[in-house]
């Protein structure tokens, strides 16, 4: 059970702005007091770049980069070494796919969904487009799912990749990911997860998944933003070429030759993104202190509820009423949801309008921009009655014109 109260008090936003009614996590999560502490210690405190100085504030900040990384590790269930700061998903999911393009030829096929995010989507088609590759869709149930039956449909020994989303940002579907994995494997083909929306509601295990990459953003998981992580298995990782080139990464070098670093050091080219990456350690040891079951039920509840309030009114389309996580999509019919979310801000309710970045679904679905409601821990019942009330109110409106 959360105490939703208690929670809020997590959250200086909430503190700052207790009329704000925030339903937009799924485009980023507020950030707990106890990352921005740690972000403003490093700052205050130490200020330094990591793995370069002998000196005291350099190895304080390298080994509290460190353990950011071995707190990630543990919580995707990975080796250490198998886990590389990045900026955010889409840093993640370009690594791979810029890195892997090389190896694609002519004949080679790449699978993926109309379900992704662009970040997801568009470097397999860049990659695709350079190499001569062949670019796949799985194709989709009427309702805008994957399923393992239409992967099969798809799947070939031409088959080299699958980018895939564990979770989509737009309808909120899981992918059944452990199955589709195992087949994809069978065929040795590598599977690429994007897992930007599953972080923040469920458990990645990598090792149960047994996944070749997965990508997140701390942003959208209490953490900060300008950080991501890249998980890819080390044994793929030892024979990957980085994808970015600069300082750190090499080990030696002369006039005409270069030898990498190990990984993850190899594909951390430059200074990396230092204090977001110390401050994620602290977005982890909070949701591992609240506990993704009582994530999914409390924003699940929070969905359900909203959802049977608005199915009972009039001149409304929502078209993820069987949404797995915490998130409603919908129009009101007749106003452009840039409209309505101009609206719903006047009464202090932020959710997101467009096509969040995900376009190939929301014209595969024939939903164009839409609005989306996205709870999270630190939204309770009056945050879905003002929802529900300001809906009701825009749509009317509109429709006295
Ligand atoms: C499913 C999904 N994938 C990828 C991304 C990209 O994440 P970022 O902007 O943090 O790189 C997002 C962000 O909205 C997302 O929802």
């Amino acid at each position: 059970m959360i105490d939703v109260k208690k929670v809020r008090q997590d959250f200086s936003i909430l503190i700052n702005h207790p009329q704000e009614i925030y339903l937009d996590s799924a485009a980023s999560s507020l950030k707990t007091k106890e990352v921005v502490n740690l972000i403003n210690y490093y700052y205050d405190h130490l200020g330094t770049n990591v793995h370069r100085g002998a000196y005291d504030l350099s190895q304080q900040t390298t080994a509290l980069y460190e353990k950011s990384r071995e707190k990630v590790a543990g919580f995707i269930n990975a080796g250490i070494d198998e886990v590389i700061f990045t900026r955010g998903t889409t840093t993640a999911l370009n690594t791979i796919a810029g890195s892997f393009r090389e190896q694609l030829k002519p004949g080679d096929e790449v699978i993926t969904t109309e379900l992704e995010h662009h970040s997801s989507i568009i470097p397999w088609m860049m990659a695709t487009k350079r190499s001569g590759a062949t670019l796949k869709y799985i194709p989709l149930t009427d309702e805008g799912r994957i399923t393992v039956e239409n992967f099969k449909k798809v799947l070939t020994s031409k088959t080299k990749v699958v980018a895939i989303t564990y979770v989509s940002n737009v309808m909120g579907y899981i992918t059944p990911l452990k199955e589709i994995i195992r087949l994809a494997h069978e065929k040795n083909a590598i599977v690429v997860v994007d897992g930007a929306q599953a972080a923040p509601h469920l458990r990645m295990d990598v090792k149960d998944l047994d996944c070749d990459f997965i990508a997140f953003s701390g942003h959208k998981m209490f953490g900060p933003t300008g950080v991501g992580v890249l998980y890819g298995k080390k044994s793929i990782l030892d024979k990957m070429e980085p994808y970015e080139f600069g300082g750190e990464m090499i080990d030696t070098i002369t006039k005409d030759s270069l030898k990498w670093q190990e990984v993850p050091t190899k594909f951390e080219a430059g200074t990396p993104v230092i204090g977001a990456a110390i401050g994620l350690q602290k977005a982890i040891e909070y949701i591992d202190s609240i506990g993704y079951e009582n994530i999914h039920q409390h924003t699940i509840k929070l969905r359900d509820y909203t959802l049977k309030k608005l199915e009972a009114l009039d001149g409304l389309t929502i078209y993820n009423k069987t949404a797995d996580i915490g998130i409603i999509t919908l129009n009101i019919n007749g106003v452009h949801p840039h409209d309505a979310a101009t609206f719903l801000s006047e009464n202090h309710v932020a959710v997101r309008a467009g096509k969040h970045c995900a376009h190939l679904i929301a014209d595969r679905l024939n939903m164009g921009a839409t609005l989306r409601a996205s709870f999270q821990i630190y939204n309770d019942f009056d945050d879905c009655d003002a929802l529900i009330k300001s809906i009701k109110e825009t749509r009317d409106f509109f429709n006295q014109f």
